[in-house]
């Protein structure tokens, strides 16, 4: 079984002062999860090339890419000069999913495909074994604070059982009102990463929050990774 790694989602950082809000859990994060929205893909708009560029600067935690725009293809190349560790983009926003993951591996980078809540992940089945990983929304994708969507639980232990057949090494990242009342039976169905924004950013101390949530997977057994 991997190490669970806890991605904090920067949407819900202080932006006046991004560089405090990564200093604070840096040491106690696998990935930096940062959510490019375009206004089409989603009903929101974040932020772009220059955020990514600045928080390669701020940290060495390395950068999980989440594009929830439309034509992938025609950002990527950008995006993957930035180095990032993972770069990921929408199944539902990509009409060759399978020249898109290539190109990102073949640049060294980790391609995940995310899926919205309503995507089968039976949809992934046929080419699960070039994937590294698969996100899986579990709200829908444009806003953070939102509430976990219970029927996407299932999907995590379908997609799990498929990757032990096809895919053992595959990730699976799970985004979206993930918090300490979930976090565990998350982990128990089969993923392996936690993307969680509001439930760090927002707490009163959000290294502390991170403490208990490494606290409490590793009383159910299960290691947690950082950098
Ligand atoms: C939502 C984004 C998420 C978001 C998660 O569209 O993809 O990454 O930041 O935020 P929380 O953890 O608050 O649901
Ligand atoms: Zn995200």
């Amino acid at each position: 079984m991997k190490k669970i790694g806890i991605s904090p989602s920067i949407l819900s950082a202080d932006f006046s002062n991004l560089e405090k809000s990564v200093k604070e859990v840096e040491s106690l994060s696998s990935s930096f999860h940062l959510d490019v929205m375009d206004g089409h893909f989603v009903p929101n708009i974040t932020f772009g090339f220059p955020i990514v560029i600045a928080m390669k600067k701020i940290t060495k935690v390395p950068l999980f890419v989440h594009l929830m725009i439309t034509n992938p293809e025609d950002y990527v190349d950008r995006f993957l000069d930035m180095e990032p560790y993972i770069l990921s983009f929408h199944y539902e926003a990509c009409f060759h999913v399978d020249r898109l993951i290539n190109k990102i591996k073949s640049k060294g980078v980790k391609g995940f495909v995310a899926l919205n809540p309503h995507t089968s992940v039976e949809l992934l089945r046929d080419f699960l074994e070039i994937l590294d990983g698969v996100l899986i929304m579990t709200v829908n994708p444009g806003f953070g604070g939102q509430k976990f969507i219970g029927y996407t639980m299932k999907k995590i232990r379908r997609l799990r059982e498929m990757a032990d057949e096809l895919n053992p090494n595959l990730d699976i990242a799970v985004d979206g009102g993930v918090d300490l009342n979930n976090a565990v039976e998350i982990v128990k169905n089969g993923a392996n990463i936690l993307i969680m924004g509001s439930s760090i950013f927002k707490a009163e101390n959000p290294r502390k929050r991170i403490e208990v949530v490494k606290k409490i997977l590793n009383e159910s057994g299960f290691e947690v990774d950082s950098i």
